[in-house]
């Protein structure tokens, strides 16, 4: 997945690795220089300055190019790390719009968010590792292979016994790392869950004083949070120490063993080429050693990729590819034997059974019941959010799982129970989603919604922005803003869901009329409590446990025209 992620990078990354290359050159150079340096002296040949100023220069130029290389090989590597970054981002962010609304219910917004945050920040620094040190430390080992190669050869399989020893110690180290990391990962993401909850929950808890409870839960998540990290950070210390110890007890007796066997004459090594071995030796060990301090975070960077890999693979989408997109809407609306049930884990719940409605183009349908009946669930599988679980409903005499629900959309308005506002401007709330609206239609939809006199009042009217005005927002306000929303829609299938329930009697009043209004000619669903709100209602359905169990004639005094095709 990794390298999938740099694919289209592969050009910075091949430029940023040959400018690294060269950066890192001195640390494989040096010792070569100072062997021969060493060599030179302990041989005290003629023209030993001559010589000696060429390794000197040599080793000079190689140490000062690593500027100028430095600089392009952060430039370049930089430029790779920080687009896989913005693609991680914007490839998680579109599938956030993928997915189905029920992966809302299940998975908590702060979750998400640590994913965007937090795991693709892990990805990059992993990025960074690999693209740094753990290139440096392989190239090492690979010089240092290379020269003792090519000087001297029998110790060759000294340095192979390196290798079982790395895979010794990753064995019983590294397994048991990955899952301390998981766990910490998993207590980190759950805690941005709860701190979530807890800040938006901070009225509720105040107004019940219970200040102390929510303190303690979520300082018991804290605490969590801290054991896991502090036994990953043990583990990884003690990993960290062991490793070192190996390595340096192996170093230390193949640098002494080669001492002793050229001192009894067994080998016959220059001093130049002892004080290479144990230099090559040296940069061996640093650079395993290197690449295992390196594997908490290539551990969590992996772990990291996997936990963002788990959105951008979650099956749970709302499939809307291929699918026909619908250019007009009618309105008809047909629930054939319509079921839902939501399931969470093991539990299931059967939220509405053996639904059978047909509704024309342009009626309007009162849905009464009492709290907890079905009502919102029925709203939901007409706005696609939800899909029946077995059933079928049809728009305009087709089956909504064969549409393109977001072309569906585009025809329908919905004011639910709670009204979501975002942070711009009310007027960017208000034509939020609508494309080319008029100022002259913005007004209507504002007026009709009852809401041109408090936007009036107002510091900056239409453009003061939402977090300024948003506590100065009563519910009422904010649901007249929501059906401006509605009106300016033009919607063909318009869904109230309890959309007058926190307006009083005077506002409530004038915008009934506005949506009556607003209804005449298109398919409309209204749920409410209150009967007068239904008064023009073509015909009452009422929903008692998830069963549609009566439908008695509305009082149908809507006098409605079936609109022409668009
Ligand atoms: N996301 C969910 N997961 C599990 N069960 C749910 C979910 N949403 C609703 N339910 C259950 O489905 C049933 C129907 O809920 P629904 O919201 O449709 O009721 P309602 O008629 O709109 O009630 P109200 O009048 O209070 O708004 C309820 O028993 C509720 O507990
Ligand atoms: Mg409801």
């Amino acid at each position: 997945m990794l390298l999938e992620l740099y694919w289209p990078e592969r050009r910075w990354v091949l430029a940023g690795e040959i400018a690294f290359l060269c950066k890192a050159s001195p640390v494989w150079i040096l010792p070569l220089v100072t062997a021969n340096i060493i060599d030179i002296i302990a041989k005290r040949r003629a023209g030993g300055f001559g010589a000696l100023a060429t390794n000197a220069g040599i080793g000079a130029a190689f140490i000062v190019q690593n500027i100028p290389t430095g600089y392009l090989f952060a430039k370049f590597i930089s430029r790779a790390i920080r687009n896989v970054e913005n693609r991680l981002r914007s490839a998680l962010t579109r599938r956030f719009q993928m997915l189905s609304i029920g992966y809302y219910d299940r998975v908590s917004a702060g979750r998400l968010q640590t994913k965007v945050l937090r795991d693709v920040e892990s990805v990059e620094q992993l990025s960074r590792q690999l693209s740094d040190p753990a290139v440096a430390a392989v190239v090492s080992i690979l010089v240092a292979i290379g020269v003792t190669a090519w000087r001297m050869p029998q110790f060759l399989p000294v340095l192979f016994l390196l290798v079982p020893l790395v895979a010794i110690i990753r064995h019983t180290m590294s397994e048991r790392l990955r899952r301390y990391n998981q766990l910490f990962r998993k207590e980190l993401e759950t805690m941005s869950a709860q701190v979530n909850g807890m800040i938006s929950m901070i009225p509720v808890t105040r107004a019940h004083a219970a200040e102390e409870e929510e303190i303690a839960r979520v300082e018991g998540r804290f605490g969590k949070v801290r054991d896991a990290a502090q036994s990953f950070d043990r583990h990884a210390t003690l990993f960290g120490a062991t490793t070192w110890v190996a390595f340096m007890l192996f170093n230390l007796s193949c640098f002494t063993a080669a001492a002793g066997l050229t001192y009894s004459g067994v080998l016959s090594l220059t001093p130049g080429e002892i004080v290479l071995l144990g230099g090559y030796f040296n940069a061996v060990t640093a650079a395993v050693m290197q690449l295992n301090s390196m594997l908490p975070v290539i551990t969590r960077g992996f772990d990291a990729l996997h936990s963002i890999g788990e959105v951008l693979e979650e099956p749970d989408i709302e499939e809307n590819r291929g699918k026909r997109a619908v250019v007009s809407v009618r309105g008809a609306i047909r629930f054939e034997n319509v079921s839902f049930e939501f399931r969470r884990e093991a539990e299931e719940k059967t939220a509405l059974r053996d639904v059978n409605l047909d509704v024309a183009p342009g009626e309007t349908i009162g849905v009464v019941g009492p709290s907890g009946s079905g009502k919102s669930t029925l709203m939901s599988l007409l706005t696609g959010f939800l899909r029946p679980t077995s059933g079928r409903l049809l728009l305009d005499g087709v089956d909504m799982n064969s549409i393109d629900l977001r072309s569906y959309r585009r025809h329908i308005a919905v004011v639910g129970q709670q009204t979501i506002l975002f942070d711009g401007t009310l007027r960017e709330n208000i034509i939020y989603g609508t494309s080319r609206v008029s100022e002259d239609w913005l007004r209507h939809a504002i007026e009709a919604a009852n809401a041109g006199a408090f936007i009036a009042e107002l510091p900056r009217g239409l453009d003061t922005p939402i977090g300024e005005a948003g506590a100065r927002l009563s519910g009422g306000q904010r649901q007249r803003i929501a059906i401006a929303r509605a009106m300016l829609r033009n919607p063909r299938v318009l869904i109230l869901d309890e959309a007058t329930s926190a307006l009083d009697a005077a506002s409530e009043a004038r915008v009934q009329e506005a949506l009556e209004r607003l209804m005449t000619g298109r398919t409309t669903f209204i749920v409410a409590h209150r009967v007068h709100t239904l008064r023009k209602a073509n015909r009452i359905v009422r929903l008692e446990n998830g069963r549609l169990a009566e439908e008695e004639p509305g009082p149908g005094k809507l006098r409605f025209a079936v609109p022409a095709r668009e």
